[in-house]
């Protein structure tokens, strides 16, 4: 049985009709940056997740970029957030010049533990940025409590827990700002990269809307340094079309999720815990184990393919060093990067494709 790590072409299959004809509708209008299906898009994000502003971007990484930037964050600042993560949440505070300071994750959610937070806070923090990892959203209320007593901003890392409910709330709408990824292999992916930020502040949403067009509003007079972070009206058009389908997606991811973790139950890996009041869009399905690499070649050999979301916490990375942590400062994300594998998934996994998964993983 041949297997996808994540089945985009049958997706494409799926909405062919409608996304060859809002891509050929933006070829022949040649409005390939902004324009109505970019208008369109944000009006469609922020009615889904109940923000007031939703801005399209070019990438999650830019989309964290732009957030900082619009928060002032700069040189010499801190920016509170974890390690157990994809590097660009770490890699946008440095190129500001600005420091992360890592807090360690908790071990059943994987994401950052609110209860080791406040210790870490000084008169240099400048942001909380919480990541919302695989798909389930960070404890935002407790971290929103922690950021409000020290009136600091934090920045939901949203790039994979786009469709999440986080207490009847929506993800990417929890928070000072929210941003997301469009990468491709997201739960909402485009056809290239992408990203959006949300937020209820209207000043904020000027600021960043500046930042992402150089710092301009009007054409050529630049109020302020920024960056060319615009998302393009083709990816805007493609995921129009794949928002319009988007809550059926997370039911069947949430379904395809739920099964895996009950077909898995009394084996050796140690399935994904879901929060009370939490959902999750499970952009990844990751179970940990006790010899990962065995695992992972036991499953090749049928075919199957995994991946690992992440090898190397952030403190540990090459990159990083400079921060001067070392081995044993994170020991949860330590022990979770060394045992974490990703299974394949998305909404198009098949009953009799995920049974041969879990055939594999008992046998
Ligand atoms: C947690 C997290 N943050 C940031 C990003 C960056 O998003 P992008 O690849 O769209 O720049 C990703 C996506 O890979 C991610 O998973």
């Amino acid at each position: 049985m041949k297997i996808n790590f994540i089945d985009l072409q049958a997706q494409y299959q799926e909405y062919k009709t409608e996304i060859d004809r809002e891509v050929l509708e933006v070829f022949a209008s040649a409005q390939f940056i902004g324009g109505e299906k970019l208008i369109s898009l944000e009006k469609n994000l922020a009615t889904y997740t109940g923000s007031k502003h939703a801005i399209g971007c070019s990438s999650g990484t830019d989309a964290l970029l732009l957030a900082l930037m619009a928060l002032d964050v700069g040189a010499g600042d801190e920016v509170i957030t974890t390690p157990f993560t994809f590097i660009s949440t770490a890699e946008v505070i440095a190129l500001l010049g600005a420091k992360s300071v890592f807090v360690d994750i908790d071990e059943d959610s994987y994401n950052i533990d609110p209860t080791k937070i406040e210790s870490r806070i000084t008169d240099r923090t400048k942001a909380i940025m919480p990541v919302s990892l695989y798909g389930q959203c960070a404890d935002m209320d407790a971290i929103n409590e922690i950021a409000a007593k020290h009136n600091l901003p934090v920045i939901e890392d949203a790039c994979q827990s786009f469709g999440a409910l986080y207490r009847g709330k929506k993800s990417c709408n929890l928070s000072t700002i929210g941003c997301t990824s469009f990468f491709p292999s997201k739960p909402l992916g485009a056809y290239g990269d992408g990203g959006a930020l949300f937020t209820n502040d209207d000043e904020l949403a000027a600021k960043i809307r500046m930042l992402l067009n150089h710092g301009q509003n009007e054409r050529y007079k630049h109020k302020l340094i920024g960056i060319n972070g615009r998302l393009d009206a083709v990816q805007a058009a493609i995921l129009g079309v794949k928002l319009k389908h988007f809550d059926k997606e997370v039911k069947l991811r949430d379904e395809i999720g739920s099964r895996y973790s009950d077909i898995l139950e009394n084996t050796a890996v140690i399935t994904p815990k879901i929060a009370q009041g939490s959902t999750s869009v499970y952009a990844q399905y990751s179970v940990r184990v006790q010899d990962r690499e065995a695992m992972i070649a036991k499953l090749a050999e049928q075919g199957i393919p995994t991946a690992v979301h992440y090898p190397v916490p952030l403190h540990l990375q090459e990159a990083f060093l400079y921060l001067g942590y070392s081995e044993g400062d994170f020991p949860i994300s330590e022990l979770v990067s060394k045992q974490i594998m990703s299974l394949p998934m998305s909404a198009y996994l098949s009953e009799a494709e995920q049974d041969f998964i879990v055939r594999a993983i008992k046998g």
